[in-house]
């Protein structure tokens, strides 16, 4: 594709676009914001470079693609005055990372978030690298007796698989079931929506075959010709979209620190 106001160079043929042109520091005029939708659809994660962004730009950035999503979870990880802006860290006393599993963020949601922001200020010399794999490639490679197997079927997602279904202040997170395949809402396309972070089991069918279905389609969608790896610097931002795309925060890196800001977007329920 190409653009009037913004460059986009692909990671891979199947995901991934780093993006120059744009200062996400300032308001944006109406025609980039207009290629930055486009360049979503087409390349389902997006990376900027060298972007010094503060909290008001980030969220104000979120809100260009829906209203900005405040997830149920915890003081410990809000940044004070921005219950919107997400601590991500990890350092030497990290005992585990955010998004380690291949998933969807908050998938256990009723409206999981649409898309995810991601604002990195600090980074370790080598690795942390976060992977993304495309949900309607994976969809797509299925023969076609699985996706007419899939289609229909729903599955349960609980936030108890990453989250222990708990946050430090005792408030309890969510647990929904949304449909294994769904429809993007903007594309019309199909993809997988089922994630080892958060799916437990497909409904109304034996557990057995639940199982083995769901560790086939975990396996399924980490192919390598479905993926990027972005590997960040500091002040680099990915944007990636939860509905059609899974992801993956490499902890190779301990016990060096890896830390910025992630804010959420407001989602739909899946169809
Ligand atoms: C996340 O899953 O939202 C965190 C991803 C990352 O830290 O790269």
């Amino acid at each position: 594709m190409s653009y009037n106001t913004i460059t986009v160079s692909n990671l891979t043929p199947t995901i991934g676009g780093e993006v120059s042109g744009i200062d996400l520091t300032a308001p944006l005029p109406a025609e980039q914001v207009e290629e930055l939708h486009a360049a979503m659809a087409d390349r389902l994660v997006l990376f900027f470079r060298d972007q010094k962004i503060g909290h008001e730009d980030h969220i104000r950035f979120a809100n260009l693609f829906g209203g900005v999503h405040i997830a149920p979870s915890t003081k410990p990880w809000q940044v004070p005055g921005h219950p919107e802006v997400t601590i991500i860290h990890a350092d030497a006393d990290s005992k585990f990372v955010a998004g380690e599993d291949w998933h969807s963020d908050m998938s256990c949601d009723e409206h999981p978030p649409m898309g995810s922001v991601l604002y990195m200020h600090t980074i370790p010399p080598v690795g942390g690298d976060t992977v993304f794999s495309n949900m309607y490639a994976a969809y797509d490679a299925l023969s076609p007796g699985m996706k007419a197997y899939l289609d229909g079927l729903t599955a349960v997602h609980d936030s108890a698989v990453g989250f222990g279904g708990i946050t430090p202040e005792g408030m309890k997170l969510p647990r929904h079931s949304h449909p294994v395949i769904r429809t993007h809402p903007v594309t019309g396309r199909k993809c997988i929506y089922v994630n080892r972070g958060f799916t437990t089991h497909i409904e109304d069918v034996p557990a057995v075959e639940s199982r083995a279905i769901l560790s086939f389609l975990f396996e399924h969608v980490q192919h390598p010709q479905f993926q990027c790896r972005f590997r960040w610097q500091p002040h680099s931002i990915a944007f990636w979209d939860n509905r059609c795309a899974q992801h993956s925060a490499i902890w190779d890196y301990f016990p060096q620190t890896r830390s910025g800001f992630r804010v959420q977007i407001l989602g739909e329920k899946p169809a």
